[in-house]
């Protein structure tokens, strides 16, 4: 029989740790950043498909459409008008980069600003994709607390200060100000002047990432940071994973031409989808503004329906905060569950979340804490689920000491 070829004595140092097989969706699943089914403006997308390719599908034979590097022009031009508009950020097409998905972004940004040993700052609780892009490059990765209005500008500005003492200049302030992930905080206008003001004084560029912007309840949101800088020093990046679809990764950046020209020279993949760039070029411009109210009434009818199972099954051992927005609660447990225990358990039962040490730069802090995405669960699944959730926490940690069947069976 001959041996399978071995690549490992081939693998570079310093590669990460083997990707694990996909496995498959679990029954009731609360994890990953997913959208509602529902919600996928499905017939409008088949439209647009069928239009944009009809008029312009010959174009597909040029790498980039022949629109250049930074992406298919007509959706650059729906975003510059969008931002203006929903942001008030004056950037024409020429200032925004259409990327594979902000992962892209997050990506091209550190790429082009870190290296090994570097210092930044980011929220204490944030999104795990960057935690796990920073620690991989091996840079040292500050969090801020927080509290119910976003990072604490008393806290950002002690560290700085400390930093500065130190001799460190940290190479950005990382924040996701418009429904945060994962606690779905809104920054005030305030606390975003303050923040302006400390990366001028301290030398230290803002990284905003507003993925989630578009899905605020009551539809009011402040200016981005972007907006309201008056040194160039922020860049702002977005996606319509949040608000579309996120299968089909596209994300935009916002950027001055020196950071951009940077970044445009390590994004090497010559051009995004371009598929994707044009269909939603030809659906948003038309029905952006009409489909995403619709879809926050939808999010926010689910959260509501996870804050009531939550509360049925759980008591006062679940507590959280009502988010401005979004997909995510991020929820407390009594002190003595254990997140990553109480994920393992709840997954071999068909449960899957998010445990909370991976969303946090204080593991401790996240210990009894986990972030539920309620988007792509139906209604059903996310009372089922979360009944079978407490079913585990119960049998593993002892708490809710009584679920809600057996209390209305006791009461019977
Ligand atoms: C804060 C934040 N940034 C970026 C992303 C990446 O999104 P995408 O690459 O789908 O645009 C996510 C996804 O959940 C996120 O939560």
């Amino acid at each position: 029989m001959t041996a399978a070829f071995d690549f490992a004595p081939l693998l570079p140092a310093g590669l990460p740790p083997p990707a694990a097989k996909w496995t498959g969706l679990s029954k009731y699943s609360f994890v990953g950043g997913n959208n509602d089914p529902e919600q996928v403006p499905l017939d409008g997308l088949i439209e647009s498909v069928n239009a944009v390719l009809r008029r312009e599908g010959r174009n597909l034979a040029t790498y980039g459409l022949a629109h250049g590097p930074q992406g298919y022009l007509p959706l650059r031009q729906f975003l510059s008008a969008k931002l203006k508009r929903d942001a008030g950020i004056s950037a024409s097409a020429d200032d925004i980069t259409i990327v594979s998905g902000s992962l892209q972004a997050l990506d091209l940004v550190n790429h082009t600003l870190l290296a090994r040993g570097d210092t930044v700052l980011v929220e204490q609780e944030t999104y795990q994709g960057a935690l796990n892009r920073l620690s991989r490059l091996g840079v040292n990765t500050i969090g801020i607390p927080l509290d119910g209005e976003g990072m604490r500008m008393d806290a950002l500005a002690a560290a700085l200060t400390e930093f500065r003492g130190r001799g460190i200049r940290p190479k950005y302030i990382y924040t996701i100000p418009t429904v945060q992930n994962p606690t779905g905080s809104i920054l005030p206008e305030a606390r975003r002047a303050e923040m302006l003001r400390l990366s001028q004084q301290y030398g230290v560029p803002i990284f905003e990432d507003d993925c989630y912007a578009d899905l605020i309840w009551d539809g009011n949101r402040p200016p981005a940071i972007y907006a309201m800088a008056k040194n160039g020093g922020v860049i702002h990046i977005g996606s319509f994973s949040k608000s579309i679809a996120p299968a089909l990764r596209v994300g935009f950046i916002v950027a001055p031409w020196e950071m951009m020209s940077r970044m445009l020279a390590l994004k090497t993949d010559a051009g995004s989808g371009a598929l994707e760039q044009m269909v939603l070029a030809e659906y948003c411009a038309p029905h952006f503004e009409k489909h995403v109210p619709k879809l926050t009434r939808g999010l926010r009818k689910k959260l509501d329906t996870l804050m009531e199972a939550l509360g049925e099954q759980f008591g006062t051992a679940a507590e959280f905060e009502d988010p401005k927005g979004g997909i995510f609660l991020w929820v407390k447990l009594p002190d003595n569950v254990d997140t990553l225990k109480l994920y393992q358990s709840a997954l071999a039962a068909g449960v899957a979340i998010n445990p909370g040490p991976e969303w946090t730069t204080d593991k401790a802090y996240g210990k009894s804490r986990t972030r539920l995405c309620f988007a792509n669960p139906s209604h059903e699944a996310i009372r089922a689920g979360v009944a079978a959730l407490a079913e585990v926490c119960r049998r593993e940690f002892g708490v809710p000491d009584r679920i809600a069947n057996v209390q209305q069976q006791a009461r019977a």
